[in-house]
């Protein structure tokens, strides 16, 4: 399907919406698909295609991931976004690397103490909610930074797919109907004008959602560029909403924003080299770490999901996330350890307290406590001549601040809070931070995405990853153990559900149907509180087969697919 007939089909669907079937979802989602050529997996089925027919017009995987990125700010608002950050992995195919850092920046009037109030106390929801919370975006930047070192299709292509569904429209799957209308009440609470995604009688499945002011702020980037975003009218109506209210970041903040190429994270696992996020991500250094913790144990012996094995892979994320909180934060602020951090040495150090028959104790600090309102959104793409990338991009929490920028239809984060607003306190996901990661004028706060791709034997193996906050870099490293050590097929070692240790709070999360009763039984003999909880991740992988052919699949816990020839 070329794009202008995803388009026709896209009009179809829209000029129906008056006698919708109310019937399932309005558009095929493919959950596993193996291919000959190239692969797109996203959250989103129509961004899935968008990647495809890039991909089918010539361009690379660099090219469809900038227009899946800009079609799901259209398709995807509670995650997919122009008024957030995120990271990106490439890797061409000659093998070559590379790290891109767009996370959003702290304004430069930020300081340390910004969330307490007079008795030093965090003052609960500063740092989630309102235009205070918001740290200066990065995506636009991004992408075009990513464009003019790897781009092979003109700009405005890219960009063309996510207008002409914003100006027209599409239909809401049942998934994101429910989601709409749990967060009305915010989006009402949080915005001086009436956003398109407000809607005073409940969004039905099928319904069509057109964003005329969204359209309006990716034509200025696609004639404009970085100028259309961070300057002129897209820049003056940011600044008016931060005057609204108690938000602090200025023309001279968006203006000097820049993205960065890093070098990435890169560690072996047997034969796997993988490739993932340097700091301001922990994601990169927190699995090298836990791999390194688990690699000398024979965990597929120990059995998948036994008590023995869940055990040894709590105990390594307990290690790993408590090390996180001590010594992580933007390496271009903080002194990272990051060699000693990685090194096999430290990590069989951190593990010679290990009993394979006691629960480790993590210090009794602050309990913290999970929202139920996170979303980040990842993607995954590989093109018929081997280049790959895994992006992981965020507003934070489910549409981010809840704040549209008035007059120009976008969501903007809520990023400030993976700040450490107080050393000890817990944020949203329940992390705590400490120096490392203080807020500081142009600090980027620390984040748990984790987009990776791993090689074998040198060669393209998995490209993968997934949002959740906190449970980002263990569910990376399960899916990865998954395939690995329990030899799981792909669609499985994704599907399969997931647990979850994070130092503090000192519990294993579990999604539901996760261990057996006998499992849990015996972890809890261990010394180990086991608590259910809602989903954890939603993975995006692409596994490159023995015999060439890609396998792609799109997690089972939302409307994500797989799209690919
Ligand atoms: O950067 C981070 O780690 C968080 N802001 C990610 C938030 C997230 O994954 C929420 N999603 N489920």
């Amino acid at each position: 399907m070329r794009i202008a007939s995803l388009l026709i089909l896209v009009l179809f669907f829209a000029c129906n919406s008056a006698t919708p079937t109310k019937k399932g979802p309005p558009y095929p989602i493919q959950k596993q698909l193996v291919t000959d050529n190239a692969m797109v997996v996203t959250a989103h089925p129509l961004a899935s295609e968008v990647g495809l027919e890039i991909l089918k017009a010539g361009g690379n995987a660099v090219d469809a991931a900038i227009a899946v990125n800009f079609t799901l700010a259209v398709v995807y608002p509670r995650a997919g976004n122009i008024g957030g950050g995120g990271f990106m992995i490439v890797r061409d195919k000659d093998g070559k690397t590379e790290a891109l850092d767009f996370r959003e920046k702290a304004p430069k009037a930020a300081f340390r103490d910004m969330y307490l109030d007079n008795n030093g106390e965090v003052v609960e929801g500063l740092s989630r909610n309102g235009t205070l919370a918001v740290g200066v975006p990065g995506v636009v930047d991004g992408m075009v930074n990513a464009h003019k070192k790897f781009g092979k299709l003109p700009w405005h292509k890219l960009l063309e797919p996510a207008i002409k569904l914003a100006v027209g429209g599409f239909l809401i799957t049942e998934q994101e109907a429910d989601v709409f209308n749990e967060f009305q009440g915010a989006f009402k609470e949080n915005n001086r004008h009436q956003p398109a995604i407000v809607n005073d009688a409940d969004w039905q499945p099928n319904d069509q959602f057109i964003q005329k002011e969204l359209a309006r702020t990716l034509m200025l980037i696609k004639d404009k560029g970085v100028a259309g975003f961070y300057e002129g009218p897209t820049a003056k109506l940011i600044i008016e909403e931060m005057k609204a209210s108690n938000g602090i970041i200025t023309h001279d903040d968006l203006k000097s924003y820049e993205s960065v190429w890093r070098t990435p994270v890169f560690f072996d696992y047997d034969e796997y080299r993988l490739v993932s996020m340097p700091p301001p991500s922990s994601g990169g250094i927190t699995l090298a770490q836990m791999l390194a913790m688990v690699e000398p144990y024979d965990l597929k012996a120990l059995g998948f999901q036994s008590s023995k094995s869940v055990h040894l892979m709590a105990e390594a994320e307990r290690r790993a996330y408590a090390d996180r909180a001590e010594h992580l934060g933007d390496a271009d602020f903080y002194k990272v350890p990051q060699q000693k951090l990685v090194a096999e040495a430290y990590a069989s150090q951190r593990m010679s307290n290990f009993s394979p028959q006691k629960a480790g104790k993590s210090e009794e600090t602050v309990a913290g406590k999970f929202s139920e309102s996170e979303e980040t959104t990842h993607f995954s793409i590989v093109d018929k001549d081997g280049n790959a990338v895994s992006l992981t991009t965020t507003l934070n929490s489910n549409f981010g601040s809840k704040t549209v920028v008035k007059g120009a239809g976008f969501f903007l984060n809520n990023e400030m809070d993976d700040f450490s607003a107080k050393p000890g306190v817990p944020n949203q996901f329940g992390l705590v931070g400490n120096e490392a990661n203080a807020v500081e004028p142009e600090k980027r706060m620390l984040s748990s995405m984790t987009p990776t791709i791993i090689e074998k034997n040198g060669e393209l193996f998995m490209v993968v990853g997934t949002p959740g906050g906190s449970t980002i870099i263990t569910s990376v490293f399960q899916v990865f153990l998954n395939v690995a050590e329990f030899g799981l097929p792909l669609k499985e070692a994704v599907h399969n559900k997931r647990f979850h240790h994070q130092w503090l709070p000192d519990k294993i999360f579990v999604e539901e149907n996760t261990l057996s009763p006998e499992v849990v039984k015996e972890l809890e003999n261990l010394g180990h509180v086991v608590e259910k909880r809602d989903y954890i991740g939603r993975v995006e992988a692409i596994l490159r087969l023995p015999n060439g052919k890609l396998e792609g699949v799109a997690d089972d816990r939302g409307d994500d697919s797989a799209s690919g020839y």
